[in-house]
């Protein structure tokens, strides 16, 4: 205990934490989490310097990064979001000791939701229930047509996403040729209505919020941060400090949402989750639960 990862500016610790799912005093756990769960898979994050994908884009031209993931641009010039999906995805794809993490507790049954921006589906890989996740920014499973609604699966995607000499680069409807896009949120549009649906009796239930891997920059995802009630711990497990981005942009995007955990219920544990993950079962006595979680591969699924 007591390493010198974990900090807490006030209250809350690493070995309160570690006891406190011991003895079983959690048991509605809501997880928020970002693209940080899943660098160790093999996908860059966005924002962390030189190895996200938001450094990555320089050779695209675009007017500024984020345009890639933006509606408005996606309709004039959809080439870009192809071009780096095609980089973002390793070959395989299997889930990491902070998705298995996930699927323990909800293994444990204290797991109420979790609310993922990410479009991996690795928490859904790791084994945890459909309707435990909250895709808040979509996923690739199922894809449509832009023209004419006619819908796709992973598999189809996949196969045309990877064969760019078959499309110019990018997948066409078979029926009409129009762009077909997977059903992920890009900026401006709308979020599910089952990210809103669920909210309020989640956060309602809420004793332990545990948040990992996201720079809590984009909103209204960052805005969860402060739905739980005020004495209920929060724990920010990242590798760099919450709102972190080092960009104007990144300044600007998270529009004032409050996300600098100063609670006395919080804890931020800097480093890498999985790290941070398998210290925390390390104590508690799940390292063997943990390592027993079953995962699946994406290649496997196709
Ligand atoms: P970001 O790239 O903004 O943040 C990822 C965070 O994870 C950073 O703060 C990293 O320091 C941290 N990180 C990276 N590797 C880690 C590791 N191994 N362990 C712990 N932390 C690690 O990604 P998101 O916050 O997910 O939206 O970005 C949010 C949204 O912005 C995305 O869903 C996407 C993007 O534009 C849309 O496309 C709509
Ligand atoms: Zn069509």
């Amino acid at each position: 205990m007591g390493s010198s990862l974990s900090r807490s500016s006030q209250g809350f610790t690493e070995a309160e934490l570690s006891n406190g799912l011991k003895e079983g005093k959690f048991k509605n756990v809501v997880i928020m989490c970002g693209a940080g769960i899943s660098t160790n898979a093999g996908i860059p994050d966005f924002r962390s310097p030189s190895a996200g994908l938001y450094f990555k884009l320089r050779k695209y031209n675009l007017p500024y990064p984020e345009a890639v993931f933006e509606g408005r641009y996606f309709k004039q010039n959809p080439l870009p979001f192809y071009g780096l999906i095609r980089e973002l995805f390793p070959s395989t794809l299997t889930p990491t000791t902070t998705h298995k993490f996930f699927s323990l507790l909800n293994q444990k049954g204290i797991l109420r939701r979790i609310y993922t921006q990410n479009i991996d589906a690795l928490e859904y890989l790791a084994g945890v229930p459909e309707d435990k996740i909250i895709e808040a920014h979509g996923s690739f499973q199922n894809s449509y047509c832009t023209k004419c609604s006619k819908t796709y699966d992973l598999k189809w995607l996949k196969s045309e996403t990877f064969n760019p000499e078959r499309n110019e680069g990018v997948p066409k409807c078979t029926d009409c040729q129009g762009v077909v896009r997977p059903d992920v949120v890009l900026f401006g549009e709308p979020l599910p209505s089952r990210f809103w649906s669920n909210i309020s009796s989640d956060f309602e239930l809420c004793d332990l919020l545990l948040v990992f891997g996201t720079s809590l920059v984009v909103s209204p995802f960052n805005t969860l941060v402060a739905k739980s009630k005020k004495n209920v711990p929060r724990v920010y497990v990242n590798l760099t400090k919450p709102g972190e981005t080092g960009s104007l942009l990144g300044w600007l995007l998270r529009m004032g949402a409050n996300v600098d955990f100063s609670r006395e219920s919080d804890l931020v544990m800097l480093g890498d989750c999985d790290k941070s993950v398998s210290r925390v079962c390390d104590d508690i006595g799940w390292s063997e639960d943990l390592n027993a979680i079953q995962v699946t591969s994406l290649e496997d699924t196709l």
